[in-house]
């Protein structure tokens, strides 16, 4: 990837897209299920008419990189509702066709809502898995496949986690980050082909700052410890369904892509590093397309 360089970087984060269900996706006998059957009950009285242009905004985005082309795409998952069957069908086609459209490539890690059972595992890897993106350091990965690594040019790198866990119960939404994949993770930032590069973004669906037992992410402790003095790292999530830029303690940033599909709440981010700084622009939906807002870095710090 030579010819990308290390000026003009252009990476593109973004996630949450939730497609609504296809015609006939409720007919798989997965859906009765104790924790769809609760959850659908919310999605049609909340979620369903909020991500009802889902596809619409993926196809914006789509737009949008025709536009503005990118060097690499980052995603963050939560691209279904319940990792049903059907869903995965339908969706890997539009999902694989927007990470395609990168000039580099692309790292996806999955969210809780492609990951919604233990079923929904096996179906993410058999339907998504062949049009996902494959990582750059396969060996350095654990049992469960993660993490990937996708290297960005001399100067970037990124480094995709998987916090998502298929609970049985309802009312336990959390992530968790395991001990195995930290310890891999821990291996790759000394490594010398990733400790040298300027950027190294540190991707998962959930949020690193958010610890709500029940909601929030678990491992964190260990994690933190891991970057403890590590300047270099810049850490990207999704899940929270709006789009905000925040800073860990010790300082490191943290970017929340948002949902790219939520009506009226629509974003992603675009990272520029340049000359030691790194320039984050808002992606926005305005006039049924996605444009840029001028952002300072940090400037949104409501996580
Ligand atoms: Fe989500
Ligand atoms: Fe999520």
């Amino acid at each position: 990837m030579g010819a990308l360089g290390s000026t003009g970087l252009r990476i593109l984060h973004f996630g949450d897209v939730h497609l609504p269900f296809p015609p006939g996706a409720l007919r798989d006998p997965g859906v009765l299920h104790p924790k769809r059957l609760v959850a659908l009950l919310n999605y049609r009285a909340r979620r369903a008419a909020k991500y009802a242009d889902a596809a619409q905004k993926l196809d914006g985005l789509c737009d949008f990189l025709r536009r503005e082309p990118v060097d690499w795409i980052l995603y963050t998952g939560d691209t279904l509702n319940q990792g049903l069957e059907k869903e995965y069908m339908v969706a890997a086609e539009p999902l694989a066709r927007v990470l395609g459209m990168a000039r580099g490539g692309a790292l996806a890690v999955p969210g809780n809502h492609d990951l919604y059972t233990g079923a929904s595992v096996g179906l993410y890897r058999r339907l998504f898995g062949p049009r996902l993106p494959k990582g750059d350091m396969p060996g350095a990965a654990g049992q469960g496949g993660y993490p990937l690594v996708r290297f960005m040019g001399e100067e970037a790198v990124a480094i995709g986690l998987n916090s998502a866990v298929p609970h049985f119960a309802f009312w336990d939404s959390s992530g968790t980050l395991d001990g195995e994949e930290l310890e891999a993770l821990g291996r790759l930032l000394d490594s010398p082909e990733v400790a040298r590069r300027r950027w190294v973004f540190v991707m998962t669906h959930y949020p690193f700052l958010d610890t709500d037992w029940l909601h929030g992410l678990r491992g964190t402790e260990a994690f933190w410890k891991l970057l403890e003095g590590r300047k270099n790292v810049v850490l990207l999530h999704g899940h929270n369904h709006r789009n905000y830029a925040a800073a860990a303690p010790g300082g490191l940033p943290v970017y929340c892509c948002g949902s790219l599909s939520k009506r009226d709440a629509e974003g992603f981010w675009l990272f520029e590093p340049f000359a030691g700084s790194l320039n984050a622009r808002r992606g926005v939906w305005r006039n049924a397309r996605f444009s840029l807002e001028p952002v300072a870095a940090g400037e949104d710090a409501d996580a």
